[in-house]
This record gives C-alpha cells, structure tokens and sequence, in this order.
C-alpha cells in the first residue's frame, strides 16, 4: 500500500506545500474521530450563534473550525486562514508562504442524521493576496466523512482518493481518478425549480424526459445535500452537480461559497477530466470581490456541463 505520506514525497512539489496537505489530512483525521461519536459525547445541535452569512452554527461546524485553526497554527508554511466560520481571515503567527481557504464542515443540514459531511479546502500563495481567481490555486481537496473516511487531493494535474485506515493512516486508493465524459446522473435541489433560470429549467426539463426527449436517455437523481458527499460520487461514478443562480440567490450571487466550495471542487472535477462553469465562464476564472463571496457551480462529466452550457448561451 501507498501511504498519504509516501504519496506526498513522490510528488514533484514543493516540501512546504506537501506539508500544508498533511496539515488537513490531520485535521480531518481528528474530525472524522469527533463525528463519529458526536451523539455520544453531546456535541450535536446548534451552537446557538450565526456566522457571517447569517448562517445559524451547528455546534460541529465551531468545533472542526477550531480543530483545523490548531493544525493550522502548528505548520509554519501557512500564515492565513479564510473558514466559513471565521468572519474575517486570520493571520496566524507563522510567517509561512501559504493561505488555505476551508469549509471546516460542509453539509451542516446533515451532521445530526448520520449522513456523510465533509472538509473542503483550497491552497493558494499568501504573498498574492486573499482575492486570488481558483485557477491559481496550489492544490485543494477535501475530506468526506461517510461509511469510510475518504481524502481526495490535487496539485492540479490529476485528482488522488485516500482512504482513513484502522491506524488512523490515509492509505492510496485511487491514484487517478477520472470522471466519465458521459453520465446520465444528475444532482440539483428540484425544490428550487419554480426559482431556477431558463437554463436550467431547459437542461433539467430534458433529462426528467429521459429516452423520450432530447437526451435520448434515461436520467436518475441524485441529491445528498452535502456538496462533499455529492461531489465525492461525481468524481468516482460521474454524473453533475448544479447549484445555480435562481430568483432567490441572485441577489446573493449563488449558494455556494466560491473560495472554499466553487473553486476547489472545481479544481479536483477538471484534475479528474470534468468541467465546471458558473453558467458563463469557468468556475476557476471567477475573480473574487471578498472573501465569503458566492458563485452558481455547475460541475462535473464533460458531456453534460456542456450541454448546460449550451443551454446557457442560447437563452
Ligand atoms: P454548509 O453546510 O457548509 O453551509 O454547506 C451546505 C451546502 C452544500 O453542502 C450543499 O450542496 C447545499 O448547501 C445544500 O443546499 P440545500 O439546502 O438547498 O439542499
Ligand atoms: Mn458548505
Ligand atoms: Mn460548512
């Protein structure tokens, strides 16, 4: 077996940043310890405060935040921290080269029903700023808690999936993971449908009409409500993940966060042979304004962002 470890020396990367990696594979470690007995020891439920997005806290999203803050500030390579549950970002003690923006736990909605969460993160080069584009990311990955604990990584040309052994060690177990240019599997909160643009309206309204429109095939449903859990499945089976502007985000400028949601999921979906897209540009060329901004995300197998983009270039 490879270890995460072993994975990390063979890569031809710069040491610092290969240790900004296993900063938040620790983290993640400790987190995925905490989940797992969080109904046990009481540390379910809200923490009874808001964070910056008016958000109300599960008392799970304050603690991995602080788990991910104290593995931070003990690796001298990383000198800024951008969390969702941070209102502004931190600037740590060390003088180190880089900044990791983090969703400590994304999914909250689903923390207390024992269905999968995840870490999300995204390196960047500190000495550039904190409203750098996702294409100049350094790497990204994410952590999604579920039956197993799964870590999926890039440097930027392809995506790596470890798996959390019994040691508590990341063990290789997909060295390059590749997303299916064709997919007839599709993720979006239809909830929203009377809210959604023409686009997407255009798109879904294809797939729901399976073999007998269109597409010309028959589409299945997916929606976990964890980005992370959602993403996770995309990048190892295929299929596409939309969380668009409509009538009531637009004046947000979407759900999803972009520094620490949009752009590393982003990144690992195009590592992996996928595409994403705003519904104008890519993801990646999205050029923030402030730290917590939000950004439509549509993301996954080529064939089908492509036909959403279709869509959107003629309505
Ligand atoms: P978070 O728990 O970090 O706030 O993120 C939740 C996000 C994302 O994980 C998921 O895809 C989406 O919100 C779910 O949105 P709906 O509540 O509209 O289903
Ligand atoms: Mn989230
Ligand atoms: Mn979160």
């Amino acid at each position: 077996m490879t270890t995460l470890t072993d994975w990390l020396a063979a890569q031809t990367v710069d040491a610092g940043l290969a240790s900004v990696m296993q900063t938040m594979a620790a983290a993640s470690a400790e987190i995925a310890r905490v989940l797992r007995s969080a109904a046990i020891t009481g540390e379910t439920g809200l923490a009874g405060h808001t964070n910056v997005q008016g958000e109300a806290q599960k008392a799970l999203d304050v603690i991995s935040n602080d788990i991910v803050l104290s593995h931070i500030g003990e690796n001298p390579e990383i000198s800024i921290l951008i969390s969702e549950e941070l209102d502004e970002a931190v600037q740590m003690q060390n003088q180190g080269r880089y900044l990791v923006a983090t969703d400590p736990l994304d999914g909250s909605s689903n923390l207390d029903v024992n269905v999968t969460v995840g870490t999300i993160f995204s390196i960047l080069d500190a000495s550039k700023g904190l409203l750098q584009p996702g294409t100049a990311q350094l790497g990204a990955g994410y952590a999604a808690y579920g039956p197993a604990t799964s870590l999926v990584l890039t440097f930027g040309p392809r995506a790596a999936a470890f798996t959390l052994d019994d040691t508590g060690t990341f063990q290789l177990t997909t060295a390059a993971l590749s997303v299916p240019r064709a997919s007839a599997e599709y993720a979006i909160n239809t909830a929203r449908e009377r809210l959604w643009d023409a686009a997407t309206r255009g798109y879904v309204a294809e797939n729901v009409a399976g073999e007998t429109g269109p597409a010309g095939k028959r589409y299945n449903m997916r929606w976990v409500g964890s980005m992370v859990a959602d993403v996770h499945r995309i990048l190892m089976r295929g299929g596409i993940f939309l969380y668009p502007l409509d009538s009531e985000t637009s004046a947000k400028g979407g759900r999803l966060r972009l520094l620490y949601e949009g752009n590393p999921m982003a990144l690992l979906v195009q590592a992996a042979g996928g595409r994403s897209t705003t519904g104008q540009q890519s993801v990646l060329d999205v050029v923030p304004t402030s730290i917590h901004q939000r950004v439509p995300v549509v993301l996954g197998s080529a064939d089908e962002v492509a036909r959403v983009e279709a869509w959107y270039g003629r309505t």
